[in-house]
């Protein structure tokens, strides 16, 4: 089937919007600014650390399948997807610009994300193999920041309890546009014909890599200010990310199963979130749009 006679490739429900949160919003916000707990707080820096150079992997990925894509819908979702995920990259850094502040090594960690992804996208130029892995890849963590986002959504009261407002604001803004764009590179992933099981298998990969990297973050976030030997830390830490109820990975974890089962796609989840309902909380923060 030649492109040109492909229609219906997007499978996403609702409107993907480009909203401008205001990189500068969180800059007054203290050190620990979760709660005034460092666990927390470092958590929560080491995802920020992982998103840019993840995000922008993420659009290389996507674009680099774009010129095979024929459903005018799903092109314009692919630019909506880049659009959302170069302003996410914007505000992310602007974040880790504070934790550097505060004498943080985010440069150092940040270049060993950056150094690996972009090995990884130049090799996708040459070899075919590579640039569907890298699609694939792209796929599972989008999976990840989109059950993340539910997670974010929908337990602020448990998870986001005393963190700073403006912070507070910031990953609801991504939760919400990674909801919103949750299905892009899944659409393009199928109307390209990929392997349904070589995408499980990313999975695996991409679980051990985003775990890896978030504990490599939060490890060394933790050492340089000289709480990760203090007991404290861990009782926290281990109840905010292994909570039975309410932990950071625990609810998820029954939607990250479900990416294995036959027929799944992103948007047969969560149907019932109401993402203007979330928009409302986030207004204070965004860039009014220049008319
Ligand atoms: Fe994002
Ligand atoms: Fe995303």
């Amino acid at each position: 089937m030649g492109v040109a006679e492909v229609i219906n490739q997007s499978n996403t429900p609702v409107s993907i919007e480009v909203r401008k949160f205001d990189p500068q919003a969180t800059q007054n916000a203290p050190e620990y600014f979760h709660g005034n707990d460092p666990f927390k707080s470092h958590f929560m820096n080491a995802l920020s650390i992982l998103f840019p150079e993840g995000e922008r992997f993420f659009i290389r990925s996507v674009l680099a399948y774009r010129d095979q894509i024929g459903d005018p819908k799903l092109l314009s979702e692919i630019k909506e997807f880049c659009a959302q995920e170069a302003q996410h990259t914007l505000v992310h850094e602007a974040m880790n610009d504070l934790a550097a502040r505060h004498g943080y090594p985010v440069e150092k960690l940040e270049s060993w994300v950056r150094r690996d992804l972009r090995r990884f996208s130049k090799r996708g130029k040459t070899s075919p193999w590579a640039r569907r892995a890298a699609l694939a890849m792209t796929v599972c963590m989008e999976h990840f920041t989109a059950i993340l986002a539910y997670q974010v959504l929908t337990d602020s009261e448990v998870t986001a309890k005393g963190l700073d407002p403006s912070v507070k604001a910031l990953f609801e803004w991504h939760a919400l546009e990674e909801t919103e764009h949750k299905g892009v590179a899944f659409d393009v992933y199928q109307a390209t014909n990929g392997s349904a099981f070589f995408l499980r298998f990313a999975m695996l990969w991409a679980t051990l890599f985003f775990l890896l990297g978030l504990f490599v973050n939060l490890t060394v976030l933790l050492f340089k200010d000289g709480s990760i030997g203090k007991w404290s830390t861990w009782k926290t830490g281990i109840q905010f990310v292994f909570g039975p109820r309410h932990g950071f990975l625990v609810r998820p974890f029954k939607d990250w199963l479900a990416f294995f089962k036959p027929g799944f796609h992103p948007w047969k989840q969560h149907k019932d979130l109401d993402i203007e309902s979330n928009t409302q909380s986030i207004g204070a923060y965004l860039v009014p749009a220049v008319s």
